[in-house]
């Protein structure tokens, strides 16, 4: 069987890694992987850094369409995928999360009857403001194949209308739901041994047995208001000051772009002068795992950092209104305070140093990758 793996952006390049690995180590014989890179993130340190490290193979195709407004970026990858497809007729195409990659892989392939894939599906934000919501919105209702990493993704979609009927054969038509577990955490747990091993990025920063808070924001929503941003920096300088606590930040290309347009000098100067925030370039997964495994606290809007708080067992204060993952909030483990001061400083009063939170598992056994293998093998081969 052949399949067509769509990445694009940074996580979904990283999440990739999962089912390569799968593939490679347990269904070779089975299920040829072709890989389309749409070129949605193209810096070094946003894409190329990742596919040595985490032993993905090199992508068949890059689209290298760039950076655009959402109409422009979808168009292009839309034209690319679909000329790809075409040409390459595989059996399913394989897509990651709610990024423009995501939804321009969904609609290509399901346009012509090429069964879609759709890796974290289910989960939603209910708010249809954000870009990834109409994105996953509508790739979930391409796909005939959709698996969710949590229960309350499976309850999302059912209460939009999936049902189950195991007697037909499943198509566009006829999707079937899993509940399979976050293939996050089947890299988090796999990855987590090898950054032990190759990271020396504590050491760089001379963090080895020191207290610090990990940040990373690029969510439009926050980088592109000037009173979100700003609220966000000096709620992370105050946290920094009082707490004498150095906050880590490998910065998003974006929010570099955006704070030098949405930031006052005076602000930017702050920050730059600040002896606790230490603002780094975009690191490896290997990196970040570093980050996460040492940090004391996590203050972050990212989906994927947050949820990587919680497998490594650090608080977090997420800086959205809402969030997809809403287990961690609902146990207590992290806080949803939007760019809002006030709430930051709340949730981290509460979170520093609490001793009492606890970490069960709610996102699988680390095998979610094999499972979804077997089951495109299942549903899809004839
Ligand atoms: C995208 C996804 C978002 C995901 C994030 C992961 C959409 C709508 N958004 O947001 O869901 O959380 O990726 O990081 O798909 N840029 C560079 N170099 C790069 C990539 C981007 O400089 O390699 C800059 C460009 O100025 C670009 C901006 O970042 O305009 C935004 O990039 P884009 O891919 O459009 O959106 P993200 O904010 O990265
Ligand atoms: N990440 C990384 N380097 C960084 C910041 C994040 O490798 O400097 C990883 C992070 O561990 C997670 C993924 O990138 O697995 C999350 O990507 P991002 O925050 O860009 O997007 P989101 O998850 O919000 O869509």
């Amino acid at each position: 069987m052949k399949i067509i793996t769509i990445i694009g952006a940074r996580p979904q390049i990283i999440k990739s890694a999962a089912i390569s690995r799968a593939v490679r180590e347990k269904y070779s014989d089975e299920l040829e992987e072709i890989i389309v890179h749409t070129g949605q993130h193209y810096d070094e340190n946003m894409s190329a850094v990742f596919f040595d490290e985490l032993n993905i193979p090199r992508p068949h195709y890059n689209l290298n369409v760039g950076s655009g407004s959402h109409g422009a970026q979808t168009a292009k990858m839309l034209a690319g995928i679909e000329k790809i497809l075409l040409e390459e007729k595989p059996d399913a195409l394989v897509v990651y999360g709610d990024t423009n990659s995501t939804v321009a892989g969904g609609l290509a392939a399901s346009k012509i009857y090429i069964p879609v894939v759709h890796i974290e599906a289910g989960l939603r934000s209910f708010n249809k403001r954000m870009p990834e919501e109409q994105n996953r919105i509508l790739c979930d209702h391409l796909s005939t194949l959709l698996f969710s990493p949590t229960k309350q993704g499976v309850e999302n979609l059912k209460r939009e209308g999936f049902r189950q009927d195991d007697a037909i054969k499943v198509d566009i038509d006829h999707p079937k739901v899993y509940h399979c577990g976050d293939i996050m955490y089947d890299n988090s747990l796999y990855f987590s041994k090898v950054s032990d091993d190759k990271s020396s990025l504590i050491q760089e920063l001379d963090l080895t047995d020191k207290p610090f808070i990990l940040s990373t924001v690029h969510r439009n929503d926050n980088t592109d208001d000037p009173k979100r941003l700003t609220a966000i920096f000096e709620a992370l300088l105050e946290i920094g000051s009082k707490s004498q606590t150095p906050i880590v930040l490998p910065l998003h290309p974006r929010t570099k772009k955006m704070m030098d347009v949405n930031l006052s000098v005076e602000l930017l100067g702050k920050i730059k002068n600040s002896a606790f925030i230490k603002i780094i370039p975009p690191v490896s997964f290997l990196d970040v795992i570093a980050l996460e495994k040492n940090a004391d606290f996590v203050i972050t809007d990212s989906g994927g950092v947050q949820k990587e708080a919680f497998f490594f067992q650090k608080p977090c204060i997420i800086l959205r209104p809402e969030t997809e993952w809403i287990e961690i909030v609902k146990n207590g483990n992290a806080i949803c305070c939007d760019a809002d001061k006030n709430k930051i400083h709340r949730a981290f009063e509460q979170l520093y140093k609490n001793q009492n939170l606890t970490y069960p598992n709610l996102f699988g056994d680390g095998k979610a990758a094999e499972f979804i293998c077997q089951e495109i093998l299942n549903q899809i081969r004839c």
